[in-house]
């Protein structure tokens, strides 16, 4: 259950301007580190959201995969798209809340976490740790096969201040980055923690977590169904910030002069910067 974005009411729009961003660099990765066809592959897609990135790994090829989520409305979402591949036996759909990974032990080639686990915890405790994210990597190390990897996907501090296009000033950045912006080194250390032998970083550059089309729509976030795809403004709103927000974005957006000069120069930023880190452990 996210602990601050209502996914409920998310899942009728979040797929009008949400992708599977790094999809590519996913396989990549799947694919070199497991060092099987992904034919082969069972992959758990744990907190998989609407299955985004369940279809485009099953549209490459991926043999098998479990879809796991605490939401039932984003779950209803999945099960309609994949509706052929569950029928066809290569993907099933279960509702589960991590920490709990219910699964049998050794069960997965891969399990993939995207853009999920600042929701299962994001604010660390009195000795900076998230344990309820580790947790779910130490579940997810027991239910792995021999061999497996596991991959998350996240965005840093750096990437957030430099490539949220959405949110223009270091007010909106630092409660961002207090929300999901997650140390990287920490992740690292918990994959060593579990007992992971080779850990590594890779960002996809060009990679995006919205389609282009939204991506490049200024007026975003003065839009009621773009905002309920970034829990950004579910944070504001429960902060009782919202309102303000949208006044500094007004003002913001008035002083851009190019529109067309703005976004050339935030896609360079993103592509210096990448806009998703992934992680992985094998
Ligand atoms: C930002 S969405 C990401 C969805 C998908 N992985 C993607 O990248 O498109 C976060 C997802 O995590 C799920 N979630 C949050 N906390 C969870 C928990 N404790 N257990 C299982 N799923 C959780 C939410 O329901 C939501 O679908």
């Amino acid at each position: 259950m996210s602990i601050y974005e209502d996914y409920e009411k998310r899942a009728a729009v979040y797929d009008k301007h949400r992708v599977a961003a790094g999809a590519d660099t996913l396989i990549g990765i799947l694919l070199g580190q497991t060092r099987k066809p992904l034919s082969q592959l069972h992959v758990l897609d744990a907190g998989c959201g609407t299955g985004n990135y369940s279809l485009a790994l099953l549209k490459e090829g991926l043999g098998h995969v479990t879809l796991l989520d605490a939401s039932e409305g984003m779950l209803h979402v999945a099960k309609k798209k994949l509706k052929t591949f569950i029928e066809d036996g290569r993907a099933e759909v279960k509702r589960g809340v991590m920490p709990d990974l219910d699964f049998p032990d050794d069960t997965f080639d891969a399990i993939m976490f995207n853009q999920t686990l600042h929701h299962v915890e994001n604010s660390p405790n009195s000795e900076g740790e998230y344990l309820k994210i580790y947790k779910t990597l130490q579940r997810a190390k027991q239910i792995l096969k021999y061999g497996g990897v596991i991959i998350f996907n996240t965005s840093t501090p750096c990437q957030i201040r430099n490539t949220f296009t959405w949110l223009p000033t270091e007010e909106y950045q630092n409660i961002e980055i207090k929300v999901m912006g997650i140390n990287p080194d920490k992740f690292k250390q918990y994959l060593q923690k579990i007992g992971m032998e080779k850990i590594e970083f890779v960002i996809p550059a060009t990679a995006t977590l919205w389609n282009k089309g939204t991506l490049r729509d200024l007026d975003g976030p003065l839009k009621q169904d773009v905002r309920d795809t970034m829990s950004t403004f579910a944070n504001l709103e429960r902060l009782g910030l919202l309102e303000k927000y949208l006044e500094d974005y007004k003002t913001f957006r008035k002083s851009i002069k190019s529109d067309d000069e703005f976004l050339k120069e935030e896609e360079i930023s993103r592509q210096n910067y990448g806009q998703i880190l992934f992680i992985y452990g094998c």
